[in-house]
C-alpha cells in the first residue's frame, strides 16, 4: 500500500513535470517562433497567397518555375496587356496612408515580426540600398538585420515620402544620415553606398557581412540560406575582382569631371594610383565582410585610393575589386591572377549580359538568352529566366523591373517565403 502510494506520488510528480516543461515549451515557441518545429504550422499564415489580393494571380507560379511552355506564354501575354500594368502600379502617395497604421501595414503585408531560426538570430547582416522599393524590402526583411537606405537628393518629394513613411515603421531600418546627388557612372554613386556603409558600421556592431542592393535587385535565396552561406566563406569576401582588360584602362587613366548632371573627360592624364596598388575590374556589387568595411573607412591605403578614384569614369566598377586584392584587407586575397574572381563565380550579383547569352553550344556565350527586354545591355528578366535563375549559386539578381514585368518578382516571392517558412531543405 506505502508502496504504492509512493508510486503514485511519483508519476503525479513526473507529470507535473512534464506538464511544467509543456508548458515552458509553449511559451518559447510563442515568444521565439522558429525554435521549434511546431512553428512551420504557426507560421504558415505569413506564405503569401493567391488569395493576396494582386492581380498577378491569374499567373501559374509553379508551372512557370518549372519552365512549363503554356504558362509562360500567358506570363507573356499578361505583360504586354495595359490593363494589367495599371492594375499593378502603386503610386508613391499609397504607401504614406498604407503605414500610418504601422502594426496593420506589417500584418497586412506579412512582414516577418521575429527571426525565423536561431541560427538567422546569431548572424545579423547589414544592407546598404541605394534606392529600394517595397517589394524588395519586404522580400529581404528580418528583424535581426539591419537596413540603411539611400534616396537620391533628387528623388521627387513622393518618392522621399513614401520611403520615410516605410522606414519608419521598422526600427532596423534607417534612411542615411548624407544622401548625395547620384551620377551615372560617376564618384557620387560610390559615395552613396560610403555614406551608407559609415552608418551601418556606427550603428551596430553586432553584423558580420554586408551586402549592397539598387532598386533592381532581388534575391534568389532566403535568408537562412544567405547565412549559412555566408558562414561557408569563413570571413572572405565575394565579388567579382580581375585583371583589368585593355577597353577600360581610359575610364582610370584620364581624369573627368561632373558637368550639367554628366560625367566628361577633362582630356587630363591622371597620376598613377597611390602605393603603387594595382587597379582591378569588377562592378558595383558585394557581399563583404565587417572587417572589410573597417579597412573602408580607417585605412590610410584605402582612404588614398578612394581620393585617387574621385575623378575616374565608373569608378564602382574598380574600387571594390581593387579593395579585394590589397594584402591586410580582411577577407581579401592576393593580387596574383590566379585569384582572378568572375562576376559568374562570385556570389555577389548574377547579371546577364546581352553580348555574353547564347546557346551553350557556343564557346563565347555564358548564359541561355535573356527571356525579358535589354536596358543597357543587361537583361531585364521575364518570367522564362526564373527556372534557370533559380539554379545559380548567386544570392541576388539584377536586372527586374516591376514596371516592365512584375511576373518574375511575383513569383521569385512566393517561392522565397514558402521556402523560408517551409525550415527549408
Ligand atoms: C499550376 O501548374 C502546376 C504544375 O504544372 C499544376 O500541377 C497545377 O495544377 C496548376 N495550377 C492551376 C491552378 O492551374
Ligand atoms: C489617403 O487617405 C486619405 C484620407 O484617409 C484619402 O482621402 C486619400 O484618398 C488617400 N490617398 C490614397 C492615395 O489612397
Ligand atoms: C559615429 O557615431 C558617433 C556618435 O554617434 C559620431 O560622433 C561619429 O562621428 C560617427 N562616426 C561615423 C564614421 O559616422
Ligand atoms: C610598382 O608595381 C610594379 C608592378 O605592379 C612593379 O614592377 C614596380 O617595380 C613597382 N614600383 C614601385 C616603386 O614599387
Amino acid at each position: 500500500m506505502r508502496l504504492l502510494k509512493r508510486g503514485m506520488f511519483l508519476l503525479l510528480l513526473k507529470l507535473t513535470i512534464a506538464l511544467e516543461s509543456l508548458w515552458i515549451l509553449s511559451l518559447l515557441t510563442r515568444s521565439n517562433p522558429g525554435l521549434n518545429p511546431s512553428s512551420v504550422l504557426e507560421n504558415s499564415w505569413l506564405e503569401y497567397t493567391d488569395s493576396d489580393d494582386s492581380p498577378e494571380k491569374v499567373c501559374n507560379c509553379s508551372a512557370i518555375l518549372q519552365g512549363e511552355r503554356e504558362a509562360l506564354e500567358q506570363a507573356k501575354l499578361l505583360t504586354v496587356t495595359k490593363d494589367f500594368h495599371k492594375s499593378v502600379h502603386i503610386p508613391d502617395e499609397h504607401y504614406v496612408n498604407a503605414t500610418e497604421d504601422c502594426s496593420a501595414f506589417k500584418l497586412r503585408r506579412k512582414y516577418l515580426t521575429s527571426p525565423l531560426s536561431q541560427e538567422e538570430e546569431d548572424f545579423p547582416l547589414a544592407y546598404s540600398m541605394v534606392q529600394s522599393f517595397e517589394r524588395l524590402l519586404r522580400a529581404i526583411y528580418a528583424p535581426q538585420n539591419i537596413y540603411c537606405v539611400h534616396v537620391d537628393k533628387k528623388a521627387k518629394s513622393s518618392v522621399l515620402n513614401a520611403i520615410w513613411a516605410i522606414t519608419d515603421c521598422f526600427p532596423n531600418i534607417f534612411l542615411v544620415s548624407h544622401p548625395v546627388d547620384v551620377v551615372y557612372a560617376a564618384w557620387p554613386r560610390v559615395q552613396a553606398d560610403l555614406n551608407c556603409l559609415a552608418d551601418l558600421y556606427n550603428s551596430s556592431t553586432q553584423w558580420k557581412y554586408v551586402i549592397n542592393l539598387c532598386g533592381q535587385d532581388f534575391p534568389l535565396k532566403t535568408n537562412l540560406e544567405i547565412v549559412r552561406t555566408l558562414r561557408s566563406l569563413r570571413g572572405g569576401n565575394s565579388l567579382e575582382s580581375e585583371e583589368m582588360p585593355g577597353y577600360k584602362v581610359g575610364r582610370v587613366r584620364n581624369s573627368h569631371k561632373i558637368i550639367d548632371g554628366g560625367i566628361q573627360g577633362t582630356g587630363k592624364a591622371k597620376e598613377p594610383p597611390p602605393f603603387n596598388i594595382t587597379i582591378m575590374s569588377g562592378n558595383a556589387y558585394f557581399v563583404v565582410s565587417r572587417g572589410f568595411i573597417r579597412s573602408v573607412l580607417e585605412d590610410r591605403r584605402v582612404l588614398a585610393l578612394m581620393e585617387w578614384f574621385k575623378d575616374t569614369y565608373s569608378p564602382d566598377e574598380f574600387l571594390w575589386a581593387t579593395i579585394q586584392r590589397m594584402p591586410g584587407v580582411p577577407g581579401s586575397t592576393w593580387p596574383h591572377r590566379k585569384y582572378d574572381m568572375s562576376d559568374v563565380n562570385a556570389i555577389a550579383r548574377l547579371v546577364k549580359w546581352q553580348w555574353h547569352e547564347g546557346s551553350q553550344d557556343s564557346p563565347d556565350t555564358v548564359y541561355p538568352e535573356c527571356h525579358g527586354s535589354h536596358v543597357r545591355e543587361i537583361c531585364v528578366y521575364g518570367a522564362g529566366d526564373l527556372q534557370w535563375m533559380l539554379k545559380q549559386h548567386h544570392l541576388f539578381a539584377n536586372k527586374f523591373d516591376i514596371d516592365t514585368d512584375p511576373v518574375p518578382v511575383y513569383c521569385l516571392e512566393k517561392y522565397l517565403r514558402k521556402r523560408a517558412l517551409s525550415g527549408l531543405q
